[in-house]
């Protein structure tokens, strides 16, 4: 496995290979990889020929007070996963590599990042879209994967490529969890032993809230009662959102008729912790409940 630093390096180990008609696979992400990650990884190894996983922490999608400077970092683990799971480059640009002084361009995409994590965040999903860009620019991917746990960013993702005809394929792969459900994510490693013991409550909470679905509840906000009654038991949680929305565009929903997405965001300590259900509404045939059959599921931007 190969460890490239520079840019210009990375894009001109692409363009070659591009130019022999080998299909790129990229995974992009902040480092301190875990199994979700690996999952990630593992897909891509199976859907490209020559596999690229970035390790950089993007300064620009943390605003001011957030945990930038105490973002789990191990790059000796990351390139010993990367090695494991036969990446072919290691891309770790420098911060001064990606935004060099004089540096102006940003990415945004307004309508998707309105909500959520961008209400809570303000400058987050422009940080985002702008080194997603950057990083399609100089790794030149055929085919990108991303994980469902962060699915505002992933709807973010397909959105920008549409937009701006980036012609990289986007794959969503479901969510990895910890045996009793807790979202795998870098900054679970800084929850302590106690913050650890209640941090699956978030996906309790969500567990809650498509049972309801299940059982027949359409109303979204006797649905989101459901969930929050979850997290109000504990007070080592505090919730930045508990939301029913239409998985394609995001929006809450009033009444649950097909399918909606269940999504979450809750601090514990000094960790945020997000994640997401997608449930499908049951359909009545002959006056009974029938649960639809639903996989892990993702939508690709709704059409104008
Ligand atoms: O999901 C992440 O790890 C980051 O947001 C990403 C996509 C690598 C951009 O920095």
């Amino acid at each position: 496995m190969r460890i490239i630093r520079s840019p210009a390096a990375m894009a001109a180990w692409s363009e070659g290979l591009r130019r022999e008609g080998v299909t790129i696979g990229f995974v992009p992400t902040m480092g301190a990889l875990h199994d979700g990650h690996r999952s990630l990884i593992r897909a891509a190894r199976l859907g490209s020929d020559a596999l690229v996983v970035s390790v950089f922490v993007n300064p620009t999608q943390f605003g001011p007070g957030e945990d930038l400077t105490r973002y789990p970092r191990s790059l000796a683990r990351d390139r010993a996963l990367c090695r494991r799971e036969r990446a072919d480059v290691c891309f770790e640009p420098t911060e001064t590599a990606m935004y060099p002084k004089g540096y102006q361009t940003v990415v945004t995409v307004p309508e998707i990042a309105r909500r959520w994590e961008g209400a809570v965040r303000p400058h987050h999903f422009q940080g985002v879209a702008t080194v997603v860009t950057k990083l399609f620019g100089i790794v030149r991917p055929h085919f990108a994967w991303f994980g469902q746990k962060d699915y505002q960013q992933a709807m973010l993702v397909r959105q920008l490529v549409k937009d701006l005809n980036l012609g990289v394929k986007i794959i969503v792969r479901p969510t990895v969890r910890e045996p009793d459900g807790l979202a795998m994510s870098s900054r679970n490693v800084r929850l302590s032993v106690e913050e650890r013991a209640v941090a699956a409550m978030l996906y309790t909470s969500l567990q809650e809230g498509r049972e309801a679905i299940r059982r027949g509840i359409t109303n979204a906000s006797a649905v989101q009662k459901a969930m929050a009654s979850v997290i109000e038991q504990e007070p080592l949680l505090t919730t930045d959102y508990l939301a029913v929305c239409d998985p394609r565009t995001l929006e809450p929903l009033t009444r649950i008729t097909s399918k909606a997405v269940l999504l979450g965001a809750v601090r514990v300590g000094s960790v945020r912790l997000i994640d997401n259900l997608v449930v499908s509404a049951p359909r009545k045939r002959r006056g009974k409940m029938v649960e639809r059959i639903s996989a892990t599921w993702l939508p690709s931007p709704a059409p104008r």
